[in-house]
């Protein structure tokens, strides 16, 4: 059976920590340092039907630094999607014709959907407002690398209705023990019934629309993008626009150890003059994604990365 990435759901804790621990060692492999083909000959199918920057060509970036290679559905006026081809026909000849694919898709359920239609392992790139699991490996990571653990106090604010990235997060990190703390204006808040699916696996919460009173006790600052492209009504988007912005000065009072994610891209969410302060670790959290993923691709054809991979 091919090892689809569709949710968290997919990996136990031991596989995530497994998979944590290897792409900790592959981190001289992603800086290029080292050179280990470990997945010579085999091909990923890049295939994204919504725009992307870091998931794309941290993707693409993985494979060839281990030695495979990659095709692209590129842009899709320059594909036969704009002629009318179906989602599944269009899965249907990336089975065809390589080994592995990713999906980011703007409808929720596309990744199960393009698995339930190929042989090829399918990892899920994004799909609408549902579920972002390469991402949370990147974003397990990165907490990890910074804090040796994930029983922390997690803030997650923004756009929590329709992110993803916390969906997924929010999910593997309840199963570690997390503290989860939600910030969000009421029209974008974490979706009740992932609150109660959260709750009744144990998952301790906490929900606040105000970031300043929680910004003292985070381990964790997950800030997130509000997403304009997923309101049905640009009035609504207008509503809540800007509505958390995190800056230098706010942080006068957090821990010493806290750290400030962002699974980007951001527009004003976060200062640029938050960048330089020991806090910030966006962009770190977004070269992480070449390890995770790395790691990922690796589990998909059952290739052990080695003790020692060398400097
Ligand atoms: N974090 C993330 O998914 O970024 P992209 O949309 O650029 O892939």
């Amino acid at each position: 059976m091919a090892a689809d990435l569709i949710t968290m759901d997919d990996l136990t804790n031991e596989e995530i920590e497994a998979l944590l621990n290897d792409a900790e060692k592959l981190l001289p492999v992603a800086k290029g340092d080292v050179y280990l083909p470990l997945l010579q000959g085999k091909l990923l199918g890049n295939m994204f039907f919504e725009p992307s920057t870091r998931t794309r060509m941290s993707f693409e970036t993985a494979m060839k630094r281990l030695g495979g290679n990659v095709v692209n559905l590129g842009a899709l006026a320059s594909s036969s999607v704009t002629k009318g081809e179906t989602l599944f026909d269009t899965m249907k000849m990336v089975d065809g014709y390589c080994d592995v694919a990713v999906l980011r898709h703007p409808r929720q359920g596309a990744a199960q959907y393009a698995a339930d239609a190929c042989e090829i392992a399918i990892m899920n790139g994004g799909d609408g407002a549902g579920h972002h699991p390469t991402q949370t490996m990147l974003d397990l990571f990165t907490i990890r690398q910074a804090h040796g653990r994930l029983d922390l106090n997690v803030v997650m604010v923004g756009d929590l209705r329709y992110g993803r990235t916390v969906h997924s997060l929010s999910h593997a990190l309840s199963r570690f023990g997390a503290h989860l703390t939600f910030i969000a204006p009421a029209s974008l808040s974490m979706p009740e019934e992932i609150i109660e699916d959260l709750e009744s696996c144990g998952a301790s919460i906490t929900v606040s629309e105000d970031l300043l009173s929680n910004l003292p006790t985070a381990d964790v600052i997950y800030m997130t993008r509000i997403q304009k492209e997923r309101f049905p009504d640009e009035d609504e988007y207008l509503k809540v626009a800007g509505i958390y912005k995190l800056s230098r000065s706010n942080l006068k009072d957090v821990k010493e150890s806290m750290i400030i994610m962002h699974p980007l891209p951001r527009i004003d969410e976060i200062h640029p003059n938050v960048d330089n302060t020991p806090h910030a670790r966006y962009f770190d959290q977004a070269f992480n994604g070449v390890v995770a993923r790395m790691a990922l691709l690796c589990r998909v054809f059952g290739v052990s990365v080695p003790e020692e991979v060398g400097e």
